[in-house]
């Protein structure tokens, strides 16, 4: 079983980006955290990473047929993106949707996904270790 794990865009300069908000955690050391627990859970996780609208949409039509799930953190693009969430119900794969902050406890334009509604879990609010915990959720979920 596969399991893409998709970060939007600034997600890149996690450890140094406004870290009293996101941590100081780098993406590296979250994708080695998520292949170890892959490893554990005995699934393959393949992550990428683009600051791009339309490559994200083309990643989650790249998975058809070769993702199980997708854990997704758009970025800010969560907030405004039709195109992602129309990528994600036309694959039909099924996702989680994190964020390192919890987004309804911030600014007003960022208390609304609209990824969310579509998604089989939504997690935010733990920082980087918030990303396994998706993982080990929508494993399991696939699995029930
Ligand atoms: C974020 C929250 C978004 O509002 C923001 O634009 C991000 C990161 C998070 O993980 O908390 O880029 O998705």
């Amino acid at each position: 079983m596969k399991i893409l794990i998709l970060n939007g865009p600034n997600l890149n300069l996690l450890g140094t980006r406004e870290p009293e908000i996101y941590g100081t955690t780098t993406l590296a050391e979250i994708e080695q955290d998520l292949a170890a627990v892959g490893a554990e859970l005995r699934v393959t996780v393949e992550c990428r990473q683009t600051n791009h609208e339309g490559a994200l949409v083309d990643l989650i039509q790249g998975a058809r047929g070769d993702a199980a799930g997708i854990i997704i953190n758009a970025g800010a693009y969560s907030h405004t993106s039709l195109a992602i969430r129309d990528a994600l119900a036309a694959v039909a794969i099924p996702y989680a949707e994190v964020h390192l902050s919890n987004i309804f406890a911030r600014e007003p334009e960022r208390r609304h996904s609209t990824l969310a509604a579509g998604a089989r879990a939504l997690l935010c609010g733990f920082g980087a270790p918030g990303y396994a915990l998706a993982l080990r959720g929508l494993v399991a979920a696939l699995r029930a």
